[in-house]
């Protein structure tokens, strides 16, 4: 039976990953800070603890491992990378996690590893026009990301590539575009906008407004996570180390993604915009490299993924308030 461990099990991307390796038939260790808030662990052991220890780092990856999937980071969406308040500590943790687990499955022969990189390294140059976002992998230099969180992804897809080269580590680097769906953060300051935006028309009557931070008119891509699932396994278990896109190409306007949601939700939505993190001012994914290396790309409408994702929220605010 082959085995994977999920560091960062315990988050939303990973959540699902678990669910799909077992799935697969994989006997599966997940690793987090904290069980996960909105589901059942799937994984046949669940281990809680602190990646930044060097010690618990390699309590987890044992030798066996057939894949090791890196996720663990201090993260969230705009109302947390952007306000300037966590840059120590988003840069300090995952950068330290990052610098165990790299060393570690090194020194551990695993025979490959995954790297979740974002689309946040991308020079702000490139992404200053709405309606014209560059984000070509070929794209990241001279470096210029907008956010500490965005730097320190650089370094760490760049330490991964160094292990590759240097130690002969067989380690994957995607970069994720914003990605959404049931089980994911959506309350409580970490969440992003396809999140925000349903909690916020969930708890509204048809009618009434919903603040919405800046203009609404910053473009952005958003990935459905089974989708993001399926580029991750992919990318694994492929020739190609990347870094490598893992986003949608259909991009919209915030303005438009808080339309879409209304619709769903079959009332009729007001705008309040107001002052907030707004970040670059547009972003998409560019997927000719994945198709190129892997023969796919993600497919699915952003709508068909917002449908589930709004009944998952819309339950949660309802269950909430009861
Ligand atoms: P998430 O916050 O839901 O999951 C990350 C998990 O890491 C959390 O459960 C957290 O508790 C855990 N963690 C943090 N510090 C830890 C530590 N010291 N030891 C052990 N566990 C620790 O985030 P996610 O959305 O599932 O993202 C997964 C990965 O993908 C992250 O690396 C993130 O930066 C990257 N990414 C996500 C997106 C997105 O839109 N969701 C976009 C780009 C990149
Ligand atoms: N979160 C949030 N909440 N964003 C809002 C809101 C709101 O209520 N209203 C408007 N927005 C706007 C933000 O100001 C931003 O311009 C845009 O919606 C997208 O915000 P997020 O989804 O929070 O983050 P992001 O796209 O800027 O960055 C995210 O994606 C990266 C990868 O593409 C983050 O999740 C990063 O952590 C991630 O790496």
């Amino acid at each position: 039976m082959k085995s994977a461990l999920v560091l960062g099990a315990g988050g939303f991307i990973g959540g699902h990953l678990v669910k799909h390796l077992k799935k697969e038939g994989f006997w599966v260790r997940g690793v987090d800070l904290k069980f996960h808030e909105h589901a059942e662990t799937h994984a046949d052991d669940f281990v809680i603890g602190d990646l930044r220890e060097q010690d618990f780092c390699r309590s987890v990856i044992d030798r066996g491992f057939d894949e090791v999937y890196q996720l663990a980071a201090d993260m969230g969406g705009a109302g947390y990378i952007f306000t300037g308040e966590h840059d120590a500590d988003i840069m300090h943790n995952s950068a330290t996690i990052n610098l165990n687990v790299a060393d570690i499955a090194h020194k551990r022969n695993i025979k490959r590893t995954f790297y979740s990189s974002s689309a946040c390294m991308y020079p702000a140059y490139n992404q200053e026009d709405p309606d014209n976002p560059n984000c070509r992998e070929e794209s990241a230099y001279p470096a210029a990301p907008d956010s500490e969180y965005g730097w320190e992804k650089l370094f760490s897809e760049r330490l991964f590539l160094a292990y590759n080269r240097n130690y002969g580590l067989n380690n994957r680097v995607a970069r994720y575009h914003n990605i959404f769906g049931p089980e994911g953060t959506w309350d409580g300051g970490k969440e992003k906008a396809p999140a925000a935006i349903c909690r916020k028309v969930a708890k509204v009557t048809s009618g009434d407004a919903i603040e919405i931070w800046g203009d609404g008119l910053q473009t952005r891509s958003f990935l459905y996570v089974d989708e993001c699932v399926e580029g991750t396994l992919r990318l694994t278990r492929s020739d190609f180390e990347g870094p490598v896109n893992i986003g949608s190409e259909e991009m919209v306007t915030i303005n438009q993604l808080v339309d879409i949601v209304a619709d769903i939700a079959g009332k009729k939505i007001e705008k309040n915009h107001i002052p907030g993190p707004t970040g670059v001012r547009g972003r998409n994914s560019e997927n000719s490299l994945i198709q190129e290396k892997l023969g796919w790309a993600p497919s699915q409408t952003l709508r068909a993924g917002l449908e589930k994702t709004y009944e998952w929220i819309e339950w949660q605010v309802r269950r909430n308030a009861a």
